[in-house]
């Protein structure tokens, strides 16, 4: 907030202010020096070296005013005389500056959400005050330890007064353990408003954060992954959610089915669908995800993707855009003159983001496409490439991580993993609990098995 200053502007210290914020409280009258100048000195003292450091510099506070008589009002970062360096004194002289006394009011528009934190909480709270809450669309998510309840609403009064984005603050209430992944929410401060518009990817997500699975953090991981399809690929989302992965994936080009149980999940995975426009080849469906596993694959054969469109480039859209201007009615687009590729029937991906028990559902892949599942069908020739699978999960033995998630990936497929796999560590959820994605190419022995696990 202020550079090389020595003067105090740290706000009032106001310790155990619970219950409601008192932002008037907030005030402080600094005693300064200023420099009365004839105005047209001032470009060379607010240029000159030697002075610096000695101008107040703290934001939002003009430091050079009007004064009578055409005189210009340089605010100083000196409180006396005696702190001013011989030079800059020297300066002043030469330049003509009277010194005149001068009070600077600072209120509670002048303090950043961390100064006030540090004002209000015990002194034992402050290294690890909330400071790095999460926004979602307009939505502050905390996650507030006991030591922080008793200030949680002006907590999240100073979060709503100094975040212009945010309109609502929440607290999580308990740990996720629903098998939707939601979590209670207490509104600490704003409007109860839990619709959520949020952008990412690319992509603009609708839902309602107090209904279904959202997390920021997860972002960069569900580029890591979207990053590795190609728009000629057909993905299954089998807990998609609201559509973090599929959508994006969609606006690449590939074909997505995405399916979650939690039929809030559902509504707005179609609303996201349809809002960025993708419908014509991302589907939504709302079932277990064991039954998705083994329906998806005659879904894809019996009503096959569109084919992927080729990314268009610019000068290619503005062409087919001035075409159709001058020719309404005219069909004829510079796409039509190459051949339309066939139509997607068969899988490339499986995503499983179900952390806590995603693996639990690996079983479903034994005999996925044998003929017994695929009504009779023969699909060795199409599923020559087989699917990759891409599992999320936790270990509790991060030393062993690879191991322990082999293991337990290769008793639910019961079978052992080929040669395609890596293993790709997310992130730290608490201590000795690691979030990995496992990905691994679907063993042939496992997906055209004859019996179910
Ligand atoms: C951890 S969230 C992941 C959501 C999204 N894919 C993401 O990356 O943010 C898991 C999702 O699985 C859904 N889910 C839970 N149990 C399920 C089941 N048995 N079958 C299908 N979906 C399920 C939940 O509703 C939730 O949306």
């Amino acid at each position: 907030m202020a550079h090389h200053t020595q003067i105090d502007s740290s706000p009032p210290v106001l310790r155990g202010m619970t219950g409601k914020l008192d932002r008037d409280a907030f005030h402080k009258t600094i005693n300064i020096l200023a420099a009365q100048i004839p105005a047209s000195k001032t470009a060379v003292l607010l240029r000159s070296k030697v002075l610096k450091h000695g101008i107040l510099d703290l934001s939002r506070i003009q430091n050079v005013l009007h004064g009578p008589d055409e005189t210009r009002i340089i605010l100083l970062n000196y409180q006396t005389e005696d702190e001013i360096p011989l030079d800059a004194k020297q300066l002043l002289e030469e330049n003509s500056a009277t010194l005149i006394p001068r009070k600077v009011e600072l209120t509670y528009d002048f303090w950043k959400t961390d100064d006030i934190m540090a004002a209000i909480l015990p002194e034992d709270l402050v290294d690890e005050a909330p400071h790095g809450y999460t926004a979602i669309g307009h939505i502050a998510h905390l996650n507030l330890r006991d030591e922080y309840l008793p200030y949680k609403h002006v907590i999240g009064q100073v979060i709503l007064d100094k975040d212009r984005r945010v309109r609502t603050v929440v607290n999580k209430l308990d740990v996720i353990q629903n098998q939707f992944r939601v979590f209670d929410m207490e509104l600490l401060a704003g409007e109860p408003d839990y619709l959520v518009e949020h952008s990412e990817s690319g992509c603009k997500f609708t839902f309602d954060f107090r209904k279904v699975y959202w997390n920021s953090r997860l972002h960069t991981e569900h580029a890591r992954l979207i990053d590795m399809f190609s728009a000629e690929d057909v993905i299954a989302d089998v807990f998609a959610g609201v559509g973090p992965f599929a959508l994006p994936a969609g606006k690449k080009g590939c074909g997505v089915l995405a399916n979650d149980l939690n039929p809030e999940s559902y509504k707005y995975l179609q609303q996201n669908i349809a809002q960025n426009s993708v419908q014509s080849h991302v589907r939504a469906s709302c079932e277990d995800g064991k039954e998705f596993i083994r329906a998806v694959i005659s879904r894809a054969l019996d009503d096959p993707l569109p084919p992927a469109k080729p990314p268009m480039s610019k000068s290619q859209r503005a062409k087919l855009q001035k075409l159709a201007r001058q020719n309404p009615t005219n069909s004829e687009t510079p796409r039509a003159s190459t051949p339309e590729p066939p139509s997607r029937k068969h899988i490339s991906h499986f995503v499983m983001n179900l952390p806590d028990t995603a693996i639990l559902f690996l079983g479903a892949f034994r005999g996925v496409l044998s003929p017994a599942n695929a009504g009779g069908r023969d699909l060795s020739g199409i599923y020559a490439e087989l699917p990759m699978v891409h599992c999320y999960c936790f270990t509790r033995d991060p030393e062993h991580a690879e191991v322990d998630i082999r293991e337990r990936v290769e008793k639910e497929l019961g079978h052992p993993l080929g040669r395609e796999v890596s293993y790709h560590h997310v992130r730290s959820v608490a201590p000795n609990k690691e979030m990995f994605c496992v990905s691994f190419r679907l063993p042939r022995e496992v997906a055209f098995a004859e019996t179910e696990a």
